[in-house]
């Protein structure tokens, strides 16, 4: 089975779970990245069953219109039912990385505003300590140099993503190899830098469920 192919498959499972609960009038968070983009292909035939969907990136808002799924504003809901999403890491707790793609504040905003977060993965993302996928950070672009700085201070080194600009126009720096041990502290400690918009780690609000797609088939597992 391809990665591709798991992809598929989990971002099924993710629809066979989630379509027989929805209700006319509800509006879904949907996430971004190419298994996001598995489950909203996957959810065009089913697009009457719910009313409509919030995007966390403007790509995956114009994937869902191309399939005549209707995208609406946020502020415009009363909060979501379900935000279906990818991740870089998961751990055995269900803390994640996000943010690979650079929608990790939009990501997390969706996330905190729905009741169930459904995140789904192929098996290359379980890990037992998250970081060693490069840990990305969305920073207002003047503060790049002190939030770099005060990233040091905590014994880490980022590195600025060269030419990437996120959908709220701020830049971002990844921290590699980093051995995260208590991802909700380490939450804590980097957003509350001046500069940071948000850190790609997802502890304080994780995934509810999350479904991993392996060769076997697809594994659930529900947080703890
Ligand atoms: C986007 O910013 C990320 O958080 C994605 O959810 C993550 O990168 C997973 O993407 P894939 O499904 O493409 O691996």
């Amino acid at each position: 089975m391809t990665q591709d192919e798991m992809k598929r498959a989990v971002a099924q499972a993710a629809i066979d779970y989630v379509v027989p609960k929805l209700k006319s009038d509800d509006v879904i968070g949907i996430g971004t990245g190419s298994t996001a983009n598995c489950f909203i292909d996957a959810l065009a035939e089913h697009k009457s069953k719910f009313h409509s969907a919030v995007a966390s990136s403007e790509a995956s808002a114009e994937r869902l219109r191309s399939h005549g799924i209707e995208v609406v504003d946020l502020n415009a809901t009363g909060g979501l039912e379900f935000y279906i999403d990818g991740a870089d890491e998961f751990d055995p707790h269900l803390n994640l990385i996000k943010g690979g793609g650079a929608a990790l504040t939009r990501e997390k905003i969706v996330a905190g505003a729905s009741k169930e977060f459904i995140c789904i993965v192929d098996q290359s993302k379980q890990v037992q300590i998250l970081g060693a996928f490069p840990l990305p950070i969305e920073v207002i672009p003047m503060a790049r140099s002190y939030v770099a700085r005060e990233l040091a201070k905590l014994g880490v080194e980022p590195e600025y993503r060269q030419g990437v600009i996120t959908d709220n126009g701020n830049i971002i720096l990844d921290v590699h190899n980093m051995d995260i041990l208590d991802p909700k502290r380490v939450e804590d400690q980097i957003n509350n830098i001046p500069g940071v918009v948000t850190v790609g780690l997802f502890a304080l609000r994780g995934a509810d469920v999350l479904m991993m797609s392996t060769p076997d088939g697809v594994e659930v597992m529900m947080a703890d």
